[in-house]
């Protein structure tokens, strides 16, 4: 792809191959009444359908229950999943897959419950200790064996893009960080997305979800490129994680404009129905596009944002346990992390700003940390962020720590466009202490 994308010079010993692995996808109102007919042609007869309490009295999940059962599919619910999950409840729900012997799954509900049914599959299709899979160099990052049963993911919040990716995160209790499980055997077989669902969102769901959108497009964007990594030895071992590419570079700047245009709108009014279905169709297309590229360093520091959390309850999410919603905790790293990567590829910075809704007319490279952070900034005010990390609860004399944990997610870090060392990781979190 030399001759036409300059961000895509093959180096010497360099990656010449990029691959697509894509879930197959059904949007639309009313989709999830389908559910039925898809489980049959799927080979699916008794389904264990994961949920959390919340979503358990809404109706998509009744609808995908009645659906399964009008097709003559024996469904047992399992509605236990926790909103941030944790090893132990991923645990827990592979012990109920594994007692059920399902020979399929379905998921109704956001990425904590897409990213639960994930590991269910996994650990009850392929046992092993729990660590085996998990990315090293936390876990030992074995390769998944063989195909999991298949998986029909039906999300409800319009942001993981869970449904699109092999990727699962939790909380590591014990060491107090976030990481995750990343093989294409974990990516849903199929999706069925219906837009409405977001409807009941409240305002900061939609905010956190949306700035997870916004997230995976812009950094998916501006990662490394992967001419830029080694050749891979053999297509098994080319990682899902393999940089920006011409395919993703598609979804990035579709789901940018729309994301532009439309999550300021989504927020702050529930009953623009226009924007919401379109911040749901933005999560699906950031979704196929970073599953394969991957996301890089405002993801690797909301890691330790999310599991450092002290005392950070939001509105609209469920108090019990102080908690960082996934989007915000990335969000809030992101104008300093854009401001250091620039000028590694600042004709991306500037266009992926442009496509937020920027004024980049006569921008030069010089501008474009600048003119990209200034854009996050202005639309997180829009839309009720948390100013930076502080808004979340951490200062000065957290930045050790959440470096620290930051600094685990290696996967994450080579996937930028700049090298990173820890020192950098340091500055990029006190860079991202307060914005306004
Ligand atoms: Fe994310």
């Amino acid at each position: 792809m030399s001759c036409c994308h300059n961000y895509y010079v093959t180096a010497e010993g360099g990656e010449s191959v990029f691959a697509v692995d894509i879930s197959s996808i059904s949007f639309g109102h009313g989709v999830l009444k389908e559910a039925g007919e898809h489980a049959r042609h799927l080979g699916m007869s008794r389904v264990a359908l994961f949920t959390d309490q919340r979503l358990a009295g809404l109706p998509y999940v009744a609808q995908v229950r009645d659906a399964l059962r009008a097709s003559g599919v024996d469904v047992a619910i399992y509605d236990e999943v926790k909103v941030e999950p944790t090893d132990q409840s991923f645990i827990a729900a592979a012990r109920f897959a594994a007692e059920g012997k399902f020979d399929g799954y379905v998921s109704v509900g956001g990425g904590s419950v897409i990213d639960t049914c994930k590991a269910a599959n996994l650990y009850a299709t392929w046992p092993a200790d729990f660590l085996d899979y998990v990315n090293a160099p936390i876990g030992a990052g074995k390769p998944v064996p063989g195909p999991l049963k298949p998986h029909i993911a039906c999300p409800t919040t319009c942001g993981t893009g869970s449904e699109c990716t092999g990727i699962t995160i939790f909380d590591l209790l014990a060491m107090q960080v976030k990481t995750g499980i990343a093989s294409r055997r974990l990516k849903p077989s199929l999706a069925l997305i219906d837009p409405a669902a977001t409807y009941t969102l409240p305002k900061n769901v939609v905010a956190a979800s949306g700035f997870d959108v916004l997230s995976h497009a812009l950094e998916s964007y501006t990662a490394r490129p992967y001419t830029r990594r080694a050749a891979s030895k053999s297509p098994s071992l080319r990682p899902m994680s393999q940089g920006a590419n011409p395919w993703s570079d598609l979804g990035c700047v579709a789901a940018l404009k729309r994301l532009g245009q439309y999550l300021e709108r989504a927020v702050n009014d529930a009953s623009d129905h226009e924007a919401r279905d379109e911040m749901m169709y933005a999560a699906t297309l950031a979704g196929i596009a970073f599953g394969n590229s991957g996301v890089h360093v405002p993801h690797g520091m909301a890691y330790s944002v999310a599991g450092l959390v002290r005392d950070f309850r939001p509105e609209g999410y469920p108090q019990e346990e102080p908690m960082v919603p996934h989007g915000m905790s990335v969000i809030v790293n992101a104008p300093s992390v854009f401001r250091f990567t620039a000028s590694a590829c600042p004709e991306r910075h500037i266009h992926g700003a442009a496509c937020l809704g920027a004024e980049t007319k006569g921008a030069t490279a010089a501008d474009a940390a600048e003119i990209v952070s200034a854009q996050l900034i202005k639309m997180m005010k829009a839309t009720g962020i948390p100013n930076g990390v502080s808004g979340v609860g951490y200062g000065e004399a957290d930045v050790a720590g959440l470096t620290k944990g930051a600094w685990a997610q290696q996967r994450l870090l080579t996937n930028a466009p700049r090298d990173i060392s820890e020192s950098d990781l340091g500055t990029l979190y006190r860079g991202a202490m307060r914005y306004w």
